[in-house]
């Protein structure tokens, strides 16, 4: 295919030179200087392709290095494992998920391993938290925040979202204790026992606990790892059935990291209003964007028949367990749920984040965040590749976790307890999923980094696989 732009044509020669290894993952592109001299292109135009080679991931720029090869996309290949479209189901959630929280090991190999020093970034969060505490003066302490959340806190997150292209006047947020809070008030708001919800699949355990516990029936629509929820399907699932509400994570799904194009996010909304749908997007990785953090679905909801929920537990840290949910149609009742099962927020805790946000310290910790993922990101896929070249995994550009396809043979759910015997806890495909399927995959998280110990598990992994003719 020949490209009319000079850029276009350096950006395809490059990513050809990357595809057929002339630059290996993590080496140097030739410099800017010598790709303009030798080239013969202007300045502007080597870092126009250069910078769109790191929108798509395929280079990463350091500073005052370079521009370096992050990963091939031609040799990793993409998980191809689909559900097939089935009638709508009560969910019934393995007891297996339960036993994974309680070694707080979703995101881990190693859950007890709790090693390395603070990040910077927490190390401020941590400051502006104790600054917060300090102010309080008299007897501020005997009284609850109002429902929807300290307004320093929500103007500091309307800006935020604000240079997203969302535009949300922080009277529309509210806040939450986290964003699984945020998910069960925004279900609990637009839906009632035994209605029909359609999920991404393979998609977030969380939300289908929380479907089993408020007796909501689910269906799977079949879900990419790559590009997200399949609309297609969706539409067939839509004209067989009545569906009250979709959950879908457009930007960067768990577990595989998927993002949603603008086409599919407007056929979502569109279908959404053809078929009275109520659309809870859950957007809390999107801050974990590896390259430009893209626009959320609700940006484009004019219907305003999207609930956006989030929290910075992926971006900042667990530990707070402060979210916020927009409630689009269903923001009275969102705040009146939320005065039901939380009361109020901690105020302190609300005021040090939003202090940490207005002097520029989150947006600090992003930057450094995500040149630290993306290093992660790649060590973990060439690690992976090492195993197989077979193997499957998906390329995120967001998010914490690759999604991995292992033979069909392998069956990662009786694998599990042999993995515990190790020390070595595993996430098994099948609990992003209520039918049983992705026994041959498996979620691995990126969230920690790379040390010694995590990578000597890692690498025990493939000898710990059980294959599924021995059960
Ligand atoms: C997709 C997704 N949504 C929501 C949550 C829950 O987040 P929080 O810790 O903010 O409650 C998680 C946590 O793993 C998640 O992966």
């Amino acid at each position: 295919m020949t490209s009319d732009y000079r850029y276009q044509q350096l950006e395809n020669w490059l990513l050809q030179g990357i595809q057929q290894q002339r630059w290996r993952l993590g080496e140097r592109l030739p410099s800017i200087r010598n790709l303009c001299r030798e080239q013969n292109l202007s300045k502007a135009t080597v870092q126009h392709a250069l910078q769109r080679l790191e929108a798509q991931g395929a280079v990463e720029a350091r500073p005052k290095a370079g521009y370096f090869v992050t990963f091939q996309p031609s040799v990793v290949k993409q998980p191809v494992s689909r559900v097939s479209i089935e009638a709508p189901r009560p969910v019934n959630v393995s007891d297996l998920l339960l036993d994974i929280m309680r070694r707080s090991a979703a995101f881990d190999l190693l859950p007890d391993l709790h090693a390395g020093d603070l990040p910077p970034g927490i190390v401020a969060l941590n400051r502006a938290i104790g600054r917060s505490l300090r102010r309080q003066r008299g007897d501020d302490f005997q009284y609850y925040d109002e429902p929807a959340g300290d307004v320093g806190l929500r103007e500091q997150l309307s800006m935020h979202h604000a240079r997203r292209g969302w535009a949300v006047p922080p009277d529309q947020l509210c806040t939450t204790s986290g964003c699984q809070h945020a998910l069960f008030l925004a279900l609990m708001a637009c839906c009632e026992r035994g209605d029909v919800v359609a999920v991404e699949s393979p998609g977030f355990y969380g939300v289908l606990q929380l479907l089993e516990q408020l007796e909501l029936r689910v269906v799977e629509v079949p879900t990419s790892v790559a590009n997200g929820m399949d609309i297609d399907a969706l539409e067939e699932v839509l004209a067989r059935w009545q569906v009250k509400a979709c959950i879908v994570s457009p930007a960067f799904a768990t577990p595989g990291g998927a993002l949603m194009s603008v086409e599919a996010k407007q056929r979502l909304l569109t279908l959404a209003e053809y078929h009275d749908l109520a659309v809870i997007e859950d957007d809390i990785y999107a801050d974990t964007a590896l390259g430009p953090v893209p626009d959320p679905l609700k940006a484009l909801d004019a219907g305003n028949r999207v609930i956006l929920c989030s929290s910075f537990s992926k971006s900042l840290s667990r530990d707070l367990r402060l979210g916020w949910v927009s409630g689009a149609r269903w923001h009275d009742r969102i705040l009146h749920l939320k005065l039901v099962t939380q009361l109020a927020s901690s105020r302190y805790l609300q005021q040090g984040v939003a202090d940490f946000m207005a002097d520029g310290s989150y947006t600090a910790h992003l930057r450094r965040q995500r040149n630290e993922l993306r290093a992660r990101r790649d060590r973990l896929i060439a690690s992976l590749h090492a195993w197989s070249a077979e193997l499957r995994v998906s390329v995120p550009m967001g998010g914490l976790a690759v999604w991995v396809e292992l033979p069909p043979n392998v069956d990662t759910l009786a694998s599990y307890p042999k993995a515990l015997e190790q020390g070595v806890v595993i996430t098994p495909g099948p609990l992003f999923s209520v039918s049983g399927q992705f026994k041959n995959c498996l979620r691995i998280s990126y969230a920690h980094p790379w040390d010694e110990r995590r990578v000597a598990a890692l690498n025990r992994l493939p000898r710990l696989f059980v294959s599924r003719s021995s059960d």
